[in-house]
């Protein structure tokens, strides 16, 4: 369970939420013709092709080398890079930054609006959606729970997860002021009688961070018998995301 060493066909297979879910921000983005655009967080680069379909000039910028070298093989024409959200620079900036599903995973949320905020022209915007406030409670919550259970760690997850006025704070700071914001839940059906248990191992390595790798296999069969009572409803397993949406323009101009 590593978040940099992704196994993007699983991710495709049985994750393929991530970026259907990502086709409604890109409606949000209303990607013009002739546009320049950064998608941070590219990820298999689905969503950076519907961009590019739309008649702009989009690159594709993500932390993982196996999702780069993916989404490179399947969109040939799209530029992809590896880079990160809290370190990266382009020569020329761009009129919009796009984001979906990849900010929860940076914690340093200020300096990451700040590289967001550097690569935008005057008045660029910025249109993202990743996990909001309360986001994967019930299964964080099992999955400390079991942890403290069978080792007697306090193992907290390490993800950034905001409200509103949480996030609004961090875009004024960086100079990116907010137009639109929501928040809302969006029980996410997940794949098969071993949905949850595939979703932690796919995404849940950052909730077991310090964890003996012996202990894993026990702590997630905890876990899931923990979830079935809120997460499993007749034969069918959710995860419990909430969701932030923003859209900001880069102030001052
Ligand atoms: C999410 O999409 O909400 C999410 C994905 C992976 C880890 C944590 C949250």
């Amino acid at each position: 369970m590593t978040t940099n060493n992704w196994n993007t066909q699983l991710y495709d297979q049985k994750h393929a939420f991530v970026f259907q879910h990502g086709k409604g921000v890109v409606e949000l983005l209303e990607p013009k013709v002739g546009e320049r655009i950064l998608d941070l967080g590219s990820g298999t680069g689905h969503l950076t092709k519907a961009i590019a379909d739309a008649g702009t000039t989009v690159i594709g910028l993500d932390s993982a080398a196996s999702m780069v070298a993916a989404a490179s093989k399947d969109y040939p024409e799209i530029e992809f890079v590896l880079g990160d959200a809290v370190n990266f620079a382009f020569a020329e900036p761009f009129d919009a930054v796009f984001s979906n599903a990849t900010l929860h995973w940076v914690l340093q949320a200020d300096k990451a609006a700040a590289y967001i905020a550097q690569a935008l022209k005057p008045s660029g915007r910025f249109v993202a959606e990743f996990g909001g406030l309360h986001n994967m409670h019930y299964v964080t919550t099992a999955v400390h729970a079991a942890i403290s259970d069978q080792t007697g760690l306090d193992v907290r997850h390490r993800w950034y997860f905001p409200s509103i006025a949480d996030y609004s704070a961090v875009l004024a700071r960086a100079g990116l002021e907010l137009r639109s914001a929501w928040l809302f839940e969006r029980l996410t059906p997940l794949e098969g009688e071993d949905g949850m248990r595939n979703w932690i191992k796919m995404f849940g390595g950052g909730l077991f961070n310090g964890v003996p790798e012996d202990r894993l296999e026990s702590i997630v069969t905890q876990t899931e018998q923990t979830l079935r009572v809120t997460n499993y409803k007749d034969g069918q397993w959710f995860a419990d995301y909430w969701r932030i949406r923003v859209i900001a323009v880069k102030s001052g101009s």
